[in-house]
């Protein structure tokens, strides 16, 4: 059936003669792909485009008129357009070099871009298809044409005929084949019933039409209604689906957003619903079987197979799904109950009154202790603490014998930190996911207590589920009440529990099912049991979820109901988050405005662990920008460090205290020796208030000079000296004691040739000598050795050098704030100004000393110092206090311990080389700079103008596979990298995968 469309070509020439004489117009013409029709853009103007079609020779006339007639019933919405001939024929024809009649037709062009050329396919898109199907399918139930009825292989309820070509294929690829075909067959009766009507059928990558917003874009509307046939009105969402999700990591998931776009235009029954995982599957067969068959007929003609390698990779993981738990997903998609037993599941529990002593008469306790171990709670502590089993059960033992007459008990569907394993773990659509949502309840009981049925069962599953953090003993049985079937789960047993039941074992109810494992044989866990109700095991055979993904929670709270419906505890609540909106609403009322928050939809953190930030729903984002958590989040010998001194002392430095004078001296070993004398305060900010005071103090002077776009804090003196503040939003401009220089940027500054650093020394030597003829005296310089705010810029080489020797020329004293940049971040160096080889007079620190504790520090030369000393005492109430002094002792002790200096070095130069490979691919990434892991990389177009929206694209884009970045610069178009020193070189391979994944996408090509 299949035309060969080369042999039937018409050279472009010919096209514009016909165009010129049937419709009187004159354009461009570009050939377009097509399967049966010859396809052609005609270009009249910039914004008058028409679609010119020649149809094969001998094309049946009932088709054309078939698809004239749909195209004339929906009138131009959403849909083309015909455009009769100057003789107001629709479909004029004429006669080829070989004599063959041809038919023509011309249609309104719909302005937009092929699905194909769209790039990414994100949630909101898929749901916009969803919804432009739903709406056709909708729109054509009220139309019907005698050739809809026709006999077609494209129609998917003809679609067994695929089964005589099986031949075709290898033993492997029918075994994915048939069970898509043989479900189809086997539900005929039940499918012939579904809705019909007439559907587009073909919504294939180039049939869609996608709107030109490369943020945000919406499927327009669908084109090419040559498949349009009548069916069941299902089909057309099983075929949109099938070409919409190759190519997606997840395919189940990507498919939710299309049927719930559907769904919302064209609501769907139950029944369709239970049929659509097998249409996309013999969907896809369809498609493969076909392109078999044109691989033989038509060897030469690629477009014939175009989508057989991705329909492959698809099929393989359609089929690996389990059908019923697609089914339950749809579902949910569709607003439906995800489990359709699950109603009668909660009526029949709700009128049960099982007592927790059923599961436990040995143990006489009927009242329950609730254990919050989700992953906000304070209690489960760090990875260290709850992975350390002594201290765990030491903790439940703790609670037990305060509460001896309670279970301890809780977790459903509480999201947990506590599933550590990689086998928790998947690469889904949106990068890497964790399981962490808790299915059943765990009761936290000693080993050995026998576990009892609550309802007569049959033993449908024993065996030792063996691994760290598995189930080891596991049981499970199945119960019949009035025809519904449900399941309890049994976990964490003793291995001899599963020895003594035999799978189809009768277990009536009262009687015992198994013990309590120790941690040896429960898959390392403190003992206790895992009760969980399922009401289908969909598919597994030796193995069940007990945590799922937080992204199908709807689904499994459905599909595994509360096994408190049983019990009616008071204290078994199901966990409740806190609501992220209302912290919004919280903040709105009662905090600063001017308090930002990071993100378009806010992060709601709870949790931070090493280099990931944990939100209350368990998602862990890869924290690239937090140079705070200098070590790690929640580094345990930090914790612990501030934890022990917090339970000892802490008071302020009026005392004789080891603490601090064995940082100070820590401190002092990583400076050169100039720099010797420490004073301790709480911030970056008081910090360089003190940096001031002692310039003010030493020099007699308050002139200072600053950095274009420099930050250095949020106190009055420290905004009077950062023009990234004063200059920018809400700033009130520059105050006359600071002087600012140009920022020393050689990317896109003010000079950028091999005399920059020169060129830029002598625009601090013009403000000195401007001070100079108004007889001021100068003060002194602040400055950071790479700029972070004002965009990561490194200082030419020779420029801190020179612009020292000028300032203490004039009798100023150099200040280098090292609050981003210090504690061995920079890689090479310690410190960032050894970068530079000056030795400044005092420098700053703050953010990275305490690791996320406030504890800041200023260090100077000994002469600044005993000039400082004037006589007036320096106090600071809680700066330099035991417990500060701890912490950023052991910061200093865990940077050298775990080589972090060195592994900034080694992971900054991979993320940097890899990042400068990128910018040779992609051109709007202007420049990459930096050193060891405090980096930069600055969107620009190609006249070095600033790209904030695309940067601010990109953050939320990479947030979206949790990594999270965030921009800086004048111009917000740099994005900065500062992860905790901790970042590995498998972190650093992730962030590159998904930075180079992200810029093939739309909005980041530089256009004209
Ligand atoms: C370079 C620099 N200096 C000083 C500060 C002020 O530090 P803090 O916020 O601890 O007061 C900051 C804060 O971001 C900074 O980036």
């Amino acid at each position: 059936m299949y035309s060969n469309l080369s042999k039937w070509s018409i050279d472009p020439d010919k096209v514009k003669q016909l165009v010129k004489s049937h419709y009187g117009i004159r354009g461009e013409i570009r050939t377009l792909p097509g399967e049966i029709d010859l396809n052609f853009k005609i270009t009249i103007s910039d914004n008058l485009h028409f679609v010119f079609k020649i149809s094969p020779p001998g094309v049946d006339l009932n088709h054309l008129d078939f698809q004239y007639k749909i195209l004339q019933y929906l009138n131009g919405n959403q849909a083309p357009q015909v455009i009769a001939d100057v003789s107001q024929n629709p479909t004029p024809y004429f006669y080829d070099n070989q004599g063959q009649k041809r038919y023509m037709r011309l249609l309104s062009w719909i302005s937009g871009r092929l699905w194909s050329d769209v790039n990414p396919h994100t949630e909101n898109l898929r749901f916009s298809l969803g919804v432009c199907c739903g709406s056709l399918t909708q729109r054509l139930h009220s139309f019907d044409h005698p050739h809809a009825h026709r006999k077609f292989e494209w129609d998917l309820s003809q679609g067994s005929w695929v089964e005589d070509h099986f031949t075709l294929f290898d033993s492997h690829q029918k075994s994915i084949l048939q069970p898509f075909l043989d479900s189809f067959k086997h539900f005929q009766k039940e499918y012939q019933e579904l809705r019909k009507s007439v559907v587009h059928n073909d919504a294939n990558d180039n049939n869609i039409i996608v709107s030109e917003s490369l943020i945000d874009p919406q499927v327009q509307t669908l084109i090419d209604f040559g498949d349009a046939v009548y069916t069941q009105s299902i089909n057309d969402l099983a075929i949109c689906c099938a070409y919409a999700l190759m190519n997606v990591p997840d395919p189940l998931e990507a498919s939710l957003s299309i049927v719930k776009g559907y769904h919302h235009a064209f609501p769907l029954d139950e029944n369709e619903i239970t049929f659509l995982y097998t249409l996309i599957g013999l969907r896809l067969v369809v498609s493969v079987t076909k392109s078999a068959i044109n691989k033989i007929e038509f060897p030469s003609n690629d477009y014939l197979s175009i989508s057989e390698r991705p329909a492959w990779e698809l099929l393989e993981k359609w089929a690996a799904i389990n059908a019923d738990f697609a089914y339950f997903r749809f579902r949910e998609a569709c607003g439906l109950e995800p489990h359709p037993s699950y109603t009668v599941f909660t009526t029949w529990a709700n009128r049960e009154n099982i007592s927790l002593k059923a599961l436990f008469p040995t143990l006489e306790k009927t009242l329950v202790f609730p254990l919050d171990l989700s992953v906000s709670s304070t209690w489960v502590g760090g990875e260290e603490a709850f992975n350390d089993l002594d201290y765990f059960q030491f903790k439940i033992d703790q609670i037990q014998k305060q509460q001896e007459d309670k279970l301890i008990a809780g977790g459903y569907l509480e999201p947990r930190s506590l599933y550590t394993s990689e086998t928790y773990d998947k690469y889904g659509n949106e990068g890497l996911e964790k399981r962490c949502i808790h299915l059943g309840l765990d009761f936290w009981v000693p080993p050995s207590t026998p576990i009892h049925s609550f309802y007569d069962g049959e033993v449908v599953m024993a065996f030792n589920d063996k691994g760290e953090k598995a189930y080891g003993g596991m049981i499970v049985l199945r119960h019949t009440v009035n025809g519904l079937v449900f399941y309890s789960l049994y976990g964490h047993l003793s291995i001899h529990s599963i020895r003594q039941v035999q799978i189809g074992k009768k277990i009536a109810k009262g009687k015992c099912v198994g013990w309590i494992g120790t941690a040896m044989e429960n898959g390392n866990w403190a003992p206790h049991l895992h009760f969980q109700i399922i009401l289908d095991l969909i598919g597994f055979q030796n193995d069940f979820p007990g945590v799922a993904y937080h992204k199908q929670i709807r689904t499994w709270q459905s599909l595994c109901p509360n096994p408190n419906l049983l019990f009616k505890s008071a204290n078994l609540g199901v966990f409740k988050k806190t609501n992220s909106e209302s912290l919004i609403q919280d903040r709105k009322a009662y905090l600063g405005r001017g308090m930002s928050l990071q993100y378009r939809t806010p992060l709601h953190i709870v949790r931070g662990s090493g280099v990931f930030l944990v939100d209350q729903n368990g998602r862990h984002y890869l924290d690239m920008v937090n140079n705070v958590a200098h070590v790690g989040h929640e580094h345990p010998r930090v914790v612990k460090a501030g934890q022990l001194q917090m339970g000892q002392l802490n008071t302020n430095t009026r005392y004789l205290h080891e603490n601090i004078t064995r940082l100070a001296k820590r401190l002092i070993d990583t400076l050169p020796e100039e720099l010797s004398v420490v004073h301790f305060v709480n911030s970056g900010s008081e910090a360089n208030e003190l940096a001031l005071r002692m310039i003010k103090t030493v020099t007699g002077s308050e002139q200072i000079l600053a950095c274009e776009s420099g930050y250095h804090g949020n106190t009055n003196a420290c905004i009077d000296m950062s023009s990234y503040k004063f200059d920018g939003k809400g700033g009130s401009g520059k105050p006359d004691h600071v002087h600012i220089f140009p920022i020393p940027d050689t990317f896109k500054g003010k000079y950028r040739g091999a005399d920059a650093a020169s060129e830029y020394v002598g625009e601090l030597v013009n403000q000195i000598e401007g001070l100079k003829q108004q007889q001021k005296k100068l003060g002194g310089v602040i400055i950071e050795p790479i700029i972070s705010c004002g965009g990561q810029i490194e200082l030419p080489n020779g420029f801190l050098k020179g612009a020292f020797s000028e300032v203490r020329k004039a009798g100023g004293l150099c200040v280098v704030d090292e609050v981003q940049t210090g504690c061995g971040r920079v890689g090479s160096r310690f410190w960032g100004f050894q970068l530079h080889d000056v030795i400044p007079d005092i420098i700053t620190i703050g953010k990275p000393l305490g690791n996320g504790h406030p504890i800041a520090a200023v260090v100077c030369t000994p002469e600044v110092a005993s000039q400082f000393n004037n006589g007036m005492e320096f106090f600071n109430t809680f700066g330099g206090n035991p417990v500060s002094c701890a912490i950023a002792h052991e910061v200093l002790k865990v940077i050298t311990d775990e080589k972090l200096q060195e592994n900034a070095l080694n992971i900054g130069s991979f993320l940097k080389s890899g990042l400068q490979d990128l910018a040779e691919k992609h051109p709007i990434l202007g420049n990459v700079r930096g050193q060891g892991l405090f980096l930069g990389v600055e969107f620009v177009d190609e006249n070095l103008q600033p790209l904030a929206a695309q940067a601010d694209y990109l953050i939320n884009r990479m947030k979206t596979f949790g990594v999270l970045l965030s921009t800086d610069g004048p111009s917000q178009n740099v994005i900065k990298i500062k992860p905790p020193l901790v970042f590995s070189m498998q972190n650093a391979i992730y962030f590159l995968n998904h930075f180079a994944l992200i810029l093939q996408e739309d909005l980041m090509k530089l256009r004209k």
